[in-house]
Parts: structure tokens; sequence; C-alpha cells
């Protein structure tokens, strides 16, 4: 008789043992173990894939045409378009904007004559058909289908035969096959399983949906990421309108695009210029204020970030930070009290970036120092002035990585004074005539060219 294979897997990572454990050695949570029901014919999984062994040389490659979506911001992150066949994991904080970015991305596919599949597990038509009309995504050839259970969407796929699937969310999903709840790490990695066998024997392209927990990793299993082409991550604050789209993971393409969207009350409107929608904001000549050229994969976008030192009521001076890394200004203030002496690191401090996007490169560093001095001198940094550059431990300024971006774009938009690594200003001035040239090589310099 044919037993049922069970196992136990951690709810948190996707960690699989033979037995209960009361701590997961893979992500060390604890208590997340549950029994689930491996999948029977696991192994048959693979055989889509199966072909003898074949000299590299000889294996044939048909052209990857790619599906335009005419979505730019979209196309661009998945390295120019729709591959037939692939996966791609679209993850976000709910409300971020998923479904209305899918639904939009599909209406314009159904705009251009392909007829579309939007599966749904999460609202119900009535819902669905609201915020299409919501975002004018009433097209005919835009289908919607409210329906968990995995073999009965394939049922309707081969009836429909979409020319792209959009999967809402693969949390909600569930197989037949196994008995554990829809979201169960088990569920989720079947359903992903099935719909990577899917894309791969009909060309489909299909988008999964995955939620993200509160720490930022698509909630479940972490092999959702290795089992699919490509992962989107869709960012953004609540608070603020815009929006990024990332690629992590991309087997078709660079990781290192980004889309940038604004979401509106019509749904989200593609920002074709970054740099204008994040300064549009800007007053003139303010204390504290100073314009970063920021690099968003291979994309410059300015932002300003803003700095503001107050006296400190409390024994220990405040440092509070919106958008830039908290660790990252308690060392900049530590190096700019030893390099000024002027006790800037007894008050409190503040930095905010502008429109709610968040940056973590070093880049940004002179920008921060340049933020709070201007506020701690109480003297406005010149308007037309960016300023970029790593900054060390002893206050020296080192290198960034694709300045000619940064400074071409920030020329581009009206800036005509920088301050940057020394090392890095050779050539530069051929490229950009109409912008002056500050190199430093410390922070000690800075104060002569910043105001
Ligand atoms: P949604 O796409 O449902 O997010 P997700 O699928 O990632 O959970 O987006 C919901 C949010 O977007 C909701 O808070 C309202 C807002 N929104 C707009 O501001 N404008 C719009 O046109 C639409 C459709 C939604
Ligand atoms: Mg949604």
């Amino acid at each position: 008789m044919k037993q049922t294979k069970t196992a136990f897997f951690c709810q948190s990572c996707g960690y699989q043992s033979g037995k209960w454990l009361g701590k997961c050695p893979a992500c060390n949570e604890w208590n997340q173990f549950a029994e689930e029901k491996i999948s029977s014919d696991e192994k048959g999984a693979l055989t889509p894939f199966g072909t003898p062994p074949l000299s590299i040389h000889d294996i044939p490659i048909e052209e990857t045409e790619r599906i335009k979506t005419g979505v730019e911001e979209i196309d661009r992150v998945l390295g120019g378009g729709i591959v037939h066949g692939s996966v791609v994991l679209v993850g976000g904080e709910p409300g971020i904007g998923k479904s209305t970015l899918l639904l939009q991305v599909l209406q314009k596919l159904a705009a251009q004559g392909s007829k579309v599949l939007y599966v749904s597990g999460e609202e119900s038509a009535k819902q669905i058909r609201l915020r299409g009309q919501r975002v004018s995504a009433l097209s005919r050839n835009l289908l919607v289908l409210t329906e968990i259970s995995i073999e009965k969407i394939t049922t309707h796929l081969k009836d429909v035969q979409p020319s792209v699937l959009v999967v809402d969310s693969i949390q909600t999903t569930y197989s037949d096959t196994l008995s554990s709840a829809p979201g169960s790490v088990g569920q989720v990695r079947e359903g992903a399983q099935q719909f990577v066998l899917l894309a791969k024997k009909t060309g489909i392209p299909v988008f999964l949906v995955g939620h993200v927990t509160k720490d930022g990793a698509i909630a479940g299993p972490k092999i959702l990421e290795h089992m699919v082409d490509t992962v989107l991550y869709f960012e953004g604050d609540s608070g603020h309108p815009y929006r990024i789209i990332r690629a992590i993971k991309n087997r078709y393409g660079p990781t290192n695009e980004v889309g940038v969207f604004e979401m509106a009350h019509d749904g989200l409107r593609e920002v074709a210029n970054p740099s204008s929608f994040f300064l549009t904001e800007r007053t003139d000549e303010t204390v504290g204020s100073v314009v970063v050229p920021t690099m968003e994969g291979t994309r410059p976008i300015l932002i300003e970030i803003q700095g503001l030192v107050g006296t400190s009521g409390f024994g220990a001076p405040r440092r509070t930070t919106m958008g830039v890394d908290h660790n990252r200004i308690s060392l900049l203030v530590a190096v700019m009290d030893k390099v000024w002496k002027e006790g800037i690191g007894n008050h409190d401090i503040f930095i905010n970036v502008t429109g709610g996007i968040k940056i973590d490169e070093p880049a940004a560093d002179l920008g921060i120092v340049s933020a709070i001095i201007s506020s701690f001198m109480n003297r406005p940094i010149d308007q037309k002035t960016i300023v970029f550059g790593e900054v060390g431990l002893t206050g020296e300024i080192r290198r960034v990585s694709q300045i000619q971006e940064r400074v071409k774009e920030a020329a581009r938009m009206g800036f005509n004074r920088c301050l940057m690594p020394k090392a890095q200003a050779d050539n530069l001035s051929s490229l950009t005539p109409k912008m002056a040239l500050f190199p430093i090589n410390s922070l000690k310099e800075m104060l002569e060219y910043l105001f």
C-alpha cells in the first residue's frame, strides 16, 4: 500500500525536516514547524526539462521574443518586455498597489488585442470591476476569474488560452493534492511549482503576486524566489505617492533597473523624469537643504536631503532619520565632530529625504553632512549645487560609482556647481562644460566651496 508521505516545514523559511523541531536551523525562528503532505509526484515535476545531455554548442536558441507591455517602466525592469514562458513574482507590502499595477499592465496588453487573464483569490469580481473602472481597465479582452483552486485555474486556462496570466496572490491559491491550508509553505510552494510548470509547458508568461511580511521577505517561503525567473519588488511609502519597482532577480535581464510610478486617483502613472518629480516641492534658498544625485540601478535620480540641528534638551542628543540609515548618521556626526570640533554631536539632529524615498548608498554621505552643516551654521546652500561622495572615518572623501551619469543628470536639470571626490574629477569637466566642479579631498576643504 502506498503511504502518504509527510514532512515538517518551517512556515517562515520553508526549511524541510523529517521530524518536528522547536527551532528552525535555517532561520532560527521558534515554533514554526508544521506537518504537511509532500506531493506524491514531486519527482515528475522535472519532466518538461528532461532532455538527454547535449553539447552546449548544439543547444538550439530561439530568439527570446519579448512581449512589450506598453508600460515602459515595467518593460525596462523586465529587461525589455515579458519573456514567453517566464514566471515573474511581484512582491510588496499590502496596499502598495500590486493589484492596481498588474491590472493596468493587463489592460495595456488587452488594448493591443491580446487576450489576458487576471485570476484573483483576494477580491470579488465586483471589486475588481470597480478598480478596473477607476483605472480605465475595462477592455473586453481582459478576463477576470475569481478562483483559488489551482486545478480549476488550470482548467479555465486551457479554455481561455490567454497570452498573459496574473495570479493575485500566490498565497491564496491552493492545490487539492495537499491537505494543508492555503498560505502554508507547502501550498505556496506547490502552487508556485504548478505555475512554473504551466508557464514552461504552455509558454504563457505568469505573474504571481506575493505578499511581503513586515521584515520585507515574501511571506512564507524564501524558496518561492528560487523557483521563479524574475522577482520584482514594489516599494514605496503609503504616505507618499511615489512607488518604485525593482528587479532583485532576473534570469532574462539586468537586476539593477528600476521603474518609477506615482499613485494617483486613477491608478499608477509612469514617472518618466523622476528627478524633477522629487524636486518639485523644493523652495529656494532654504537652510538645511541640499540636492544629491543618487543612483537607482542605472538611473540617476536627484533627491533633496534635509537636515535640522537643534539644541538638545536631554542628556543624550537625539538622532532621527527618515530615508537614511540611522547608524550612518551617528557615524557621520562622529566624523564631523572630530574634524570640526564644534560640538555638533551634542545637538539633536534630524535628517529627512523628501518624497519618502530611501537611500542606502554611501555616495549620499556628503549630502547628509552638507545638510547638517547648513542647518548648524544657519547658512543656505547655493540652489544650483549638488554634492556627492562617500565620507571615510578620517573625514576623507572617497570615490563613488557612476559619476558621469550623476553629473550629467544634474547638468540636465540645470545644476551648475558640483562638490565631488577629488580622485574622480579628471575628464569630467570636458563632459559637462556647464558644470563647475569642486573636487575635494576631505571634509575640511568642503566649507570653502559649499556656500
Ligand atoms: P492595491 O493595488 O489594492 O494594493 P495591493 O494589491 O498591493 O495590496 O492598491 C490599493 C491602494 O492604492 C489603496 O490604498 C488605494 C490606492 N489607490 C489609489 O490611490 N488610486 C487608485 O486609482 C487605485 C486603484 C488605488
Ligand atoms: Mg492586491
